[in-house]
Formats: structure tokens, C-alpha cells, sequence
């Protein structure tokens, strides 16, 4: 069913919680196009986030996050963005998105159920190459995920169509 929704929306959430899927439904449902910000990274750079994080380090992994960020946004027509999960935490990125009308939307869920995800999915992640480094990213990064202007609470029973239409029901109540 097409939904009369003409807002931004930014989805943000920790690794493997489900933004990409989730952006996926709810473009579906809002007939228009949806981007994916890694994917975005990825054909700029022409290599992989892994290449880009292990060859040249985090920190230059955020620049170039950030300078596609804003290439993106500055895109009128994009409006069902996922980010990864570290664009959140960059305080210059929140600030962007918020000038340019996006509602950020967290996805919340245990770190357990983010981990089943990450471990059984074919996306290589450098910054969760083991349990221990990743909970501890996940639990340094939740005070700033709840500064998003939106939160829903994705449990493990949910499919991804689940949340994207719990999403546009809340959002557009
Ligand atoms: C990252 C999350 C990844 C990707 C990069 C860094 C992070 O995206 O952007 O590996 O810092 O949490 P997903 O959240 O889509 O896995």
C-alpha cells in the first residue's frame, strides 16, 4: 500500500540491527527510491569499507563519510537514507542531517541480537571483527544514537517489513 508521507528520514542503529532492509520497506511503501550511504562510500571510492577502513584507518573513514554525507543530502530527491552505523556519531553529520529536514530515526536493539546479525551476514565489518570490541562500541554508542529525534525498539521477532510499518504508522499518527 503507497503511504502519503513526504518527509525526510535518516535510519540509524548499531551494525546488523536492519537499516538497510528497513529503508528498503519503507521505500517501498512511500514509492520512491531509497540510498544507502555505504553503498554510496563504495562507488565513490571505487573499494570496499573494509579497503578504505583497513588501508587508511577510521579516522580517514569519517572524512570521506562525511564528505559523501553531505553530497547526499544535498540531493532533494533522496529521501529514505541509511547510514552507517557510525555516521551518527559524528557530530557535524547529526548537525547536517538536521538542517536538511531529516527525522532521525534510532533503531534500538540488544547487542545480542545485533551480533547474531553481524555474525551471520556476508558484509565484511572491520570495527566488529570480535564480540568483545563490539559490545563495547555498542554500549560507548547508545548516549548518542538516543539523540536521534526518533526511536523504535526492534525486537528479534520483527521482520524488517515489521518495523518499516510501524515506523510510517507512528510517524504519520
Ligand atoms: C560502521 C558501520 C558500517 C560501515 C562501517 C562502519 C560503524 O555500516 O559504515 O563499517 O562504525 O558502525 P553498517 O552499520 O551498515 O554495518
Amino acid at each position: 500500500m503507497a503511504v502519503e508521507f513526504n518527509k525526510r528520514i535518516a535510519l540509524t542503529g548499531f551494525m546488523g540491527v536492519g537499516k538497510s532492509s528497513v529503508a528498503r520497506h519503507l521505500a517501498h511503501s512511500l514509492r520512491c527510491e531509497r540510498t544507502d550511504l555505504d553503498n554510496v562510500i563504495e562507488e565513490a571510492e571505487n573499494r570496499s569499507i573494509a579497503d578504505i577502513i583497513n588501508t587508511d584507518g577510521e579516522a580517514r573513514y569519517r572524512e570521506i563519510e562525511t564528505s559523501n554525507l553531505e553530497s547526499v543530502i544535498a540531493d532533494k530527491t533522496v529521501r529514505i537514507l541509511s547510514l552507517g552505523g557510525g555516521t551518527w556519531t559524528v557530530e557535524e553529520n547529526r548537525e547536517m542531517l538536521k538542517k536538511s529536514g531529516f527525522i532521525s530515526v534510532w533503531l534500538e536493539s540488544s547487542f545480542e541480537h545485533c551480533w547474531m546479525n553481524i555474525k551471520f551476514s556476508h558484509k565484511v565489518r572491520p570495527l566488529a571483527k570480535n564480540k568483545r570490541n563490539a559490545r563495547k562500541l555498542f554500549e560507548e554508542r547508545q548516549k548518542i544514537y538516543c539523540l536521534a529525534d526518533w526511536h523504535f525498539i526492534v525486537k528479534p521477532e520483527f521482520t524488517s517489513f515489521d518495523v518499516a510499518s510501524r515506523i510510517l504508522e507512528e510517524l504519520i499518527s
